[in-house]
């Protein structure tokens, strides 16, 4: 199984860089399918203009967010993937959900994790006076942006830096970053056991620096 599956809820900007990576042959893989659970999505028409499959789940259209995931798992379970990317996907998912694939969902996080999950990452950065920022991409486990770390890539935030300077400096990075972890796990022997990374066999000590 070589397919990759994209999840998206918005832009779609990493969802590109991928998509690029993956024609050129530097990530030896397809994309199978793009999934979003917003209609009005960006991403969507990026997906579109790529000749890329997509499969809308609407996430408004599901009663609870067991239908929705009832949808999601469906739809996964057809494609089989080798490998699910949470590329700006904004939603939530349940431990159940989370746990019937394990080892096969990643997803990347605009923080150096494990500092700042959740939202406003640039924001909270600046707030709690880093000196450093960057982001991470990680295992999916049923803890909120709390999986296993593959990588990270870090910049030093600037005197008069804001949210939105440091969200340009770093989208950049996030794309390099997510496009050389999702080739690793291709190519290399990419393992979680018993909560820790092993590649090649070789548990992880710290996030590689990608
Ligand atoms: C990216 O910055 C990604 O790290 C972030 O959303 C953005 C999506 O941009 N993800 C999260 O905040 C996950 N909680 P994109 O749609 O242009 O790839």
């Amino acid at each position: 199984r070589q397919g990759l599956v994209v999840m998206i809820s918005g832009r779609g900007s990493n969802l590109l860089a991928l998509a690029e990576a993956c024609r050129s042959g530097r990530i030896p893989a397809r994309i199978d399918a793009v999934i979003c659970d917003r209609p009005g999505a960006a991403g969507l028409e990026r997906a579109a203009e790529l000749g890329l499959d997509r499969v809308l789940i609407d996430r408004q259209r599901h009663a609870s967010r067991a239908d929705f995931e009832d949808s999601l798992g469906a739809a996964l379970d057809g494609l089989a993937p080798r490998y699910i990317i949470l590329a700006g996907f904004m939603r939530v998912l349940s431990a159940d959900f989370v746990d019937a694939r394990p080892g096969r969902m990643i997803n990347i996080h605009p923080s150096l994790l494990p500092r700042h999950r959740g939202l406003e990452t640039h924001r909270r950065a600046l707030e709690a006076g880093d000196r450093e920022h960057g982001a991470s991409v990680h295992f999916v486990t049923p803890a909120l942006d709390g999986g296993p770390v593959i990588s990270q890539a870090r910049l030093d935030i600037r005197p008069g830096d804001t949210p939105d300077t440091l969200a340009d400096r770093l989208l950049p990075l996030e794309h390099q970053l997510l496009v050389r972890t999702t080739a690793l796990l291709m190519t290399r022997t990419v393992e979680l056991r018993d909560g820790c990374i092993h590649v090649d066999n070789q548990a992880l000590e710290h996030p590689l620096d990608l």
